[in-house]
Formats: structure tokens, C-alpha cells, sequence
């Protein structure tokens, strides 16, 4: 296989792949097409803001953090494109690029989250030399994602603690290192538990229609040689009912002021379940998913992708012609459900998530 395109420097995310990595020079995004995931690994190249966005769009790039991350490295492309321009132009020009990442998808908030940062950082240099403008940009990107990585790895360590020797934990879409800077952060907690040497396994949802689960949870997993069995989303139920689950843990799109989360959609039919057989559901998400200027989650953007993407399979149409079919990308689970959250600040009730905010003045 060739070496992946950030070789020799390491990935940010401390693993042999990532989801997203700035070429030492600022001037190409790599992403890894988690499109074509278990079947190729590979990396496409990007050299414009526009292109970033559109591959967050196509779902080249997915998972709440790692959108966050591609995004901010999608400003210092643009930072780079407005290398000739005053002060007032550049700073006009980046605004314009944060709407277009932030319109790309709209539920995950820590996409916002981290243009937002970016483009504080843009106005404060917008008087320095062009050179000094981008690589303060590509500093802060990669901050952004290092500080990602080690959230995802402080909240594995507090949500392993919850996780019992033997445990089958199931989870929902892919929250692993491919959906964030590295770790993961519902698969970081499965890590952290194996790592501190409990005996976990996995059952891992496939999640219809981009099936996340099967192919990207499952790639990870068996990377890292935890036991993973992938389940069709349907027999959840079933293996619930048989107490064959220890506990739940998913990740999350955003954390509402008032606890409810908006995650993949299927969440809140897990969360149903587990209420309903006396199983744990936990939540893994790093602080810049909670989103408390959003009070609950009736108030969350639910994204809605096409029908295409549920009528097909692989190249295969499965529904009839002219049938129509719809396609909400994520659901809201709402606090009363959840268990406890995990975060690289500590673990939560549902219900206290704003309390911890406020405190820590965030
Ligand atoms: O549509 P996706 O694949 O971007 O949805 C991803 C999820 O719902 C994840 O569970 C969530 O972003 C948390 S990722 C750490």
C-alpha cells in the first residue's frame, strides 16, 4: 500500500490513518474517503475551501468532530487563496468560507464550533503579513484537532471506568478516530476499557443508510483486535432482550442546553430499548459539542439527506420507481433517556450539562 500523503510527519491523530491532516506546507487538506471504507483506503487531496465543503457535504469526511476539524483546515486553504488581499477583503473573504462550511451540514454543532474559532483568530491577524495570517490559522487548526485527539482520549479514561470486566457494549454509527481527531469518543471509551485490560466486546449497529457501523466501526475494531460483531440496526431488541448488552454508548451531533443530544438517527430508538431492559445509555462527546445557546433538542437543525441515498444499496435500487422514501440523518434522544454523558471535563447527568457549562464559564 502506498504511505499515506502527510508521510513522513505523523498524523495528528496518532494513528496509522486519519480522518483529516493539513499538508506541512498549508496548501493541500487530506481527507480519507470514508466512502469507500473497508474496500480501498484512500486519501483524496483538496486544494480549495470550496472543495472541503462539498466533501464534508458527500460525507467524504464524517462524524460531528472530524467535520469540525476538516473545516478549520478548509479556513487556512482559504486564508492561503486570500494570501494578496487587505485586511477588510481577507476578513469579508473568510466569512464567506465559514458560511459555506457551516451550510454544509447543519446538525453537528462542533462544526460551527470550530469555524467560528477559526475566523476569530482570521480577524485578529487580518492586519498581519499574508505568511504570518496562515500559519497563525494552521496553528489553531491543528490545535483544534490535537486538542480533539486528547479529549477523546481524557473522556475515554472517565467513561471506561463505567464499563465492567466481560461487558458486550453495543453501538450506533461510527464515533471512533475516523469520526474525530483521533481515539474516538464512544469507540474511545471501548478502547480505554480494553486498554486497561477488561474483556470487551462490541456489537456494532450497521447503521442503514451509509452503514457506518459495518464499515468503519467494524474496520476500526478490527484494527485494534477488539471483538466486534456487526448486527443489522433492527436486531438491537433482540440481543437487548436476551440481556446480551451491558450498556449502550454512542456519540453525539450536539448536546442541547437542557441535556437531549441529536445523534445518528436509530439513537433514539437504542435509548427507547435500554430504557425499557434496565441497560446503562451512556453518551461520549468532547466539550465542543455541547451546544447550550440551543435550549433543547426540539430546537436542534435535524439534517435531511435525499431518497437516493435510502433506495439504493452499493450500486443496487431497492425500491420501486417513482416510491418515495425519507432520509432524517439524526434523531434527538432526549435527557430523561440518557444515563450519563461523558466529556473530557468529567461525566454529567443529562440535566446538568448547562450547570457544568456555566460553572467552567463556557
Ligand atoms: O452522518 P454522520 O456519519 O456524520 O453521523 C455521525 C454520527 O452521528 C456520530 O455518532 C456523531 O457525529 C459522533 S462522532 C464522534
Amino acid at each position: 500500500m502506498a504511505p499515506p500523503p502527510w508521510y513522513p510527519a505523523p498524523a495528528l491523530s496518532g494513528a496509522g490513518y486519519s480522518a483529516a491532516e493539513l499538508a506541512e506546507s498549508c496548501d493541500r487538506v487530506f481527507l480519507l474517503d470514508q466512502r469507500d471504507l473497508p474496500a480501498r483506503e484512500v486519501y483524496v487531496t483538496l486544494r480549495s475551501v470550496e472543495d472541503v465543503a462539498e466533501a464534508i457535504r458527500a460525507m467524504v469526511v464524517r462524524g460531528a468532530p472530524a467535520i469540525g476539524i476538516a473545516a478549520a483546515y478548509g479556513m487556512v486553504l482559504a486564508a492561503r487563496a486570500l494570501r494578496p488581499a487587505v485586511a477588510e477583503r481577507y476578513v469579508a473573504g473568510l466569512r464567506a468560507a465559514a458560511s459555506m462550511l457551516v451550510a454544509a451540514r447543519p446538525t453537528a454543532v462542533n462544526l460551527s464550533w470550530a469555524v467560528s474559532r477559526m475566523l476569530t483568530s482570521a480577524e485578529a491577524h487580518a492586519s498581519d503579513a499574508a505568511e504570518v495570517r496562515v500559519a497563525e490559522l494552521a496553528a489553531l487548526a491543528r490545535r483544534i484537532h490535537v486538542e480533539d485527539r486528547e479529549a477523546c482520549r481524557r473522556m475515554g479514561r472517565i467513561g471506561a471506568a463505567r464499563i465492567p470486566d466481560g461487558a458486550t457494549i453495543l453501538t450506533h454509527c461510527n464515533a471512533g478516530a475516523l469520526a474525530t481527531g483521533g481515539y474516538g469518543t464512544a469507540l474511545g471509551v471501548i478502547r480505554a476499557a480494553a486498554e486497561a485490560g477488561k474483556r470487551v466486546r462490541v456489537l456494532a449497529d450497521e447503521t442503514r443508510p451509509y452503514l457506518q457501523g459495518a464499515r468503519l466501526t467494524a474496520w476500526e475494531l478490527a484494527q485494534d483486535g477488539i471483538p466486534v460483531e456487526v448486527i443489522t440496526d433492527s436486531m438491537a431488541g433482540y440481543f437487548l432482550r436476551r440481556r446480551e448488552v451491558t450498556a449502550i454508548v454512542v456519540g453525539a451531533d450536539r448536546i442541547a442546553r437542557n441535556g437531549d443530544i441529536a445523534n445518528k438517527i436509530g439513537t433514539y430508538g437504542l435509548a427507547c430499548l435500554a430504557k425499557h431492559h434496565g441497560v446503562p445509555f451512556y453518551v461520549a462527546a468532547p466539550w465542543s459539542t455541547v451546544d447550550l445557546a440551543t435550549l433543547d433538542g426540539d430546537h436542534i437543525p435535524l439534517e435531511e439527506r435525499s431518497r437516493d441515498e435510502v433506495v439504493r444499496v452499493g450500486g443496487a435500487v431497492l425500491v420501486p420507481e417513482g416510491v418515495p422514501a425519507r432520509h432524517p440523518a439524526f434523531d434527538v434522544t432526549p435527557a430523561e433517556l440518557i444515563t450519563a454523558i461523558f466529556t473530557e471535563r468529567g461525566e454529567f447527568a443529562a440535566g446538568e450539562i448547562a450547570r457544568a457549562g456555566e460553572a467552567s464559564g463556557v
